[in-house]
């Protein structure tokens, strides 16, 4: 187990290079399982998540091989049908694999991912749109047991615009008989980027980049090459470390199209922003405005950004509320960051942030990834020393961080640790 140890103060200066999407290439991996053959991935991040579904791979027989960002995946004898628990529990999104197996088998054993399908971060809706294309789905010892004879095109609505269930349907819809019409889809930029990935193997699908999508069902699909597209998420998070620390940064290899409510968020916070095609500089040189953010699908304020909000506010010269409207519960930075002496109460789904408190250092434990990131913020703010444990948490979804933050001038270090 690691751990970062911050001292808090320094300003960051130069540029830092953002990695290719974590929610895109861990989309984009599992639709190689629908043809058989050799897919090359470039811009591949090098994440414990993308290893975690590299090792799910390897159990299903799938050969991949990440190098210097370049993946190398190889489809030709999958010759198993289940996703483990011990897998699906480290990840959520080894989920993704149900679709593409009973896609083009007719059969999968994938495990639940934590809770039950209907509890916290239930599955329900994946279940139901495969269920809706003919497939005979049974729960059975915390997995989904799936079997299909032929998928049959259908019209599809999502209660909620799943991210994962839109996902796991189109990936099962590609090779069905007959016309999916999926409505009420995800539109994030990774659901973007997986199915023109799935064109580019041959799949039929209209409306793209819209809720509406049309899935014209193809005897067979066939093998291509991606280039996975710059993680948003990553982005942001840089963004408000140039922001929190009141310095001037560019961040580098990102896409401002999939910014515009954080770049928004900032610039009403006080930040210059200057948006070039695939740049971003940031410059700040005073405490941000206090502003109100509530999360909500995308276009809008994203739900993995919304910690890092929270962070940024506590240096701000004000109150500002942050609702969390796609999981309530989202919150486990808060007690964390209290600890390095924030003023934060809680009112419902409604983090209040009072800004304007110096930070101190303290010893703090990340729970979740981007809850995570957010003390990694509050520790660049505080005085003295931080440390932040459980940093395996924050190598699932950002390419050493801590390198990054170093070379724009943090002090940070990671350090190796016996236990935690
Ligand atoms: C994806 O998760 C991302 N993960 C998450 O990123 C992200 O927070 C989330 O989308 C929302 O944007 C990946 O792409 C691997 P959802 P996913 O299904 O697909 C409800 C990160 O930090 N829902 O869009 O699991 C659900 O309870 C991670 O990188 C159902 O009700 O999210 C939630 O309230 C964390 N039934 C809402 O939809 C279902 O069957 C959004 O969930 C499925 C979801």
């Amino acid at each position: 187990m690691d751990k970062f140890v911050i001292r808090g103060g320094n300003k960051l200066k130069g540029s830092v290079i953002i990695s290719g999407a974590k929610n895109g290439v861990l989309a984009i991996m599992p639709a190689t399982m629908l043809a058989p053959g050799t897919y090359t991935l470039e811009n591949v991040p090098n994440l414990r998540d993308v290893w975690t579904m590299s090792q799910l791979f390897f159990d299903l027989g799938i050969h991949c091989e990440l190098t210097n960002n370049q993946m190398f995946i190889d489809t030709t004898n999958i010759k198993s049908y289940e996703a483990p628990y011990e897998h699906v529990k480290k990840m959520r999104a080894s989920f993704y694999v149900l679709g593409p197996l009973v896609g083009r088998f007719g059969r999968a054993k994938v495990s639940l991912p934590g809770g039950c399908a209907w509890g916290p971060r239930p599955v329900d809706l994946h279940l139901k749109g495969l269920e809706k294309l003919g497939t005979e789905i049974s729960i059975e010892g915390g997995y989904v047991i799936a079997k299909a004879n032929k998928l049959i095109g259908t019209q599809i609505h999502l209660d909620v615009p799943s991210v994962g269930a839109t996902g796991n349907i189109m990936m099962a819809a590609v090779l069905a008989k007959g016309t999916t019409i999926i409505s009420n889809a995800a539109i994030e930029p990774e659901i973007t980027a997986l199915a023109k990935f799935l064109v580019k193997m041959g799949a039929k699908i209209y409306g793209i980049g819209t809720n509406l999508l049309e899935i014209e069902g193809v005897d067979e699909l066939h093998p291509t090459n991606e280039v996975i597209i710059p993680d948003r998420i990553e982005a942001g998070t840089f963004l408000i470390a140039g922001a929190i620390t009141e310095s001037k940064i560019t961040i580098e290899n990102c896409n401002p199209y999939h910014l515009t409510a954080i770049i928004a968020k900032l610039e009403e916070a006080g930040c210059e922003l200057e948006v070039y095609n695939d740049k971003i500089q940031i410059t700040a040189e005073e405490p941000p405005k206090p502003v109100d953010v509530t999360t909500a699908v995308y276009p809008g304020f994203p739900t993995d950004m919304q910690s890092q909000w929270v962070a940024y506010m506590l240096k701000s010269n004000g109150v500002a509320r942050i609702t969390e409207t796609i999981y309530p519960d989202r919150f486990k930075h808060v007690p964390e960051l209290q600890r390095m002496g924030a003023q934060i109460e809680m009112s419902d789904n409604t983090a209040i942030v009072y800004g304007g408190k110096k930070l101190s250092g303290a010893i703090v434990m990340g729970s979740d990834l981007r809850g995570s990131a957010a003390l990694l913020l509050g520790a660049l703010i505080a005085d003295g020393e931080s440390e932040i444990l459980r940093v395996y948490h924050i190598d699932r979804g950002y390419e050493t961080i801590d390198k990054k933050l170093k070379q724009l001038g943090a002090d940070i270090e990671r350090v190796q640790t016996d236990f935690y």
